[in-house]
């Protein structure tokens, strides 16, 4: 726990914000487990996520919900807070170490409080394409990773999908260099921070939730999501020039915290997690479908021009991004990355 809170405060959340959320959340753990051990009322599961209900992720956590009450009627309960109407991802990582949600699904760019190696899915250019991606999550680096944060108290259960990030601006972009001088949303991530800095564009951090009112406002003039997301908040509206690069992918880990998981009686976690099997097949099946079909309702909108580089034209792109990969080999690690590479 010191550590953890050591880290939150180096890694610039803020204090107060810690110690209130430490105070309430021991609070909440404190009462909440004996409750829900000492009473016959189902076990809930409060799921918590930023995204819309028709998203991979949205649907996905939709047919956990169905799935859970036929296979688990009266034992276990679940309740969604979709769209970030409780938590942001951030947040939600917190609350799920303080008893106040049971479930999320964060991008792998929210952990950086908690993690150093899941930096490691937003290095440019490190998986060759989405099957290299799959390989790496499926083998043995991956499937520990998914145990890498049992000491901060959560754990990983599995990996969803979303689609390849591709930048979105108001001017076009083509080149690393035409991305000069332009505002960027961000998720909270020391990599994306470092790729969009050596391509000098201004990094904001904010909440998926900010984004829109961002774009309209003007405040940012470019931003990097999947289709679906785009497509969910209408950002083609305002950054209508796409650049499908394939830099990175958007992916999340859904994760539990230790003292849930652990105290669920094991009849029902077994069952947990065939359902969990089920559904991550299905996430990741209708991540590719939502891809391509989002991809097509942004462009028959008739807002949106998508910019898909040439080989050569890539190499451009991978050869102004490579530092950033070896600018954070050692935090991420050396034998990880290599992992990463050879699948
Ligand atoms: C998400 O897909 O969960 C949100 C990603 C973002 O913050 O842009």
């Amino acid at each position: 726990m010191k550590r953890l809170w050591r880290d939150f405060v180096s890694r610039g959340l803020s204090t107060g914000r810690w110690l209130k959320t430490c105070r309430w959340g021991l609070c909440l753990a404190a009462v909440a487990l004996p409750l829900q051990q000492a009473s016959a009322e189902p076990i809930v599961i409060r799921f918590s996520h930023v995204v819309g209900p028709n998203t991979p992720k949205g649907i996905g956590a939709q047919r956990f919900k169905a799935l859970v009450e036929q296979k688990l009627p009266g034992k276990v309960r679940v309740e969604i807070y979709g769209g970030g109407s409780r938590f942001n991802d951030e947040q939600a990582i917190l609350a799920l170490l303080f008893g106040e949600i049971e479930l999320a699904a964060p991008s792998f760019s929210k952990f950086r409080a908690v993690s150093n190696e899941l930096m490691i899915f937003d290095v440019p250019f490190l998986f060759k394409d989405r099957d290299a991606l799959k390989r790496f999550q499926a083998g043995r680096s991956g499937q520990r990773l998914l145990d890498s944060m049992l000491d901060r108290g959560l754990k990983g259960l599995a990996y969803w999908d979303n689609g390849p990030r591709v930048i979105a601006t108001k001017r076009p972009v083509k080149a690393p260099g035409d991305l000069r001088g332009l505002t960027f949303r961000i998720e909270p991530s020391a990599v994306i921070e470092r790729q969009y800095r050596s391509l000098r564009v201004v990094p904001i951090t904010m909440p998926f939730s900010r984004v829109r009112d961002a774009a309209r406002s003007g405040l940012i003039s470019g931003q990097e999501n999947a289709w679906s997301n785009i497509l969910s908040k209408g950002l083609h509206e305002f950054h209508p020039h796409f650049a499908e690069v394939g830099h990175t992918f958007l992916g999340y880990m859904l994760v539990t915290s230790t003292a849930f998981w652990d105290g669920l009686p094991s009849d029902v976690r077994g069952e947990l997690e065939k359902i969990l099997g089920q559904v991550t097949e299905e996430v990741n099946k209708l991540a590719l479908e939502k891809h391509t079909q989002s991809r097509s309702k942004v462009l028959e909108s008739g807002k949106a021009q998508v910019f898909t580089p040439t080989d050569a034209q890539r190499a451009a792109w991978e050869e102004a991004l490579a530092p950033v990969r070896e600018a954070f080999a050692d935090r991420i690690g050396r034998q990880l990355l290599n992992d990463a590479v050879g699948n």
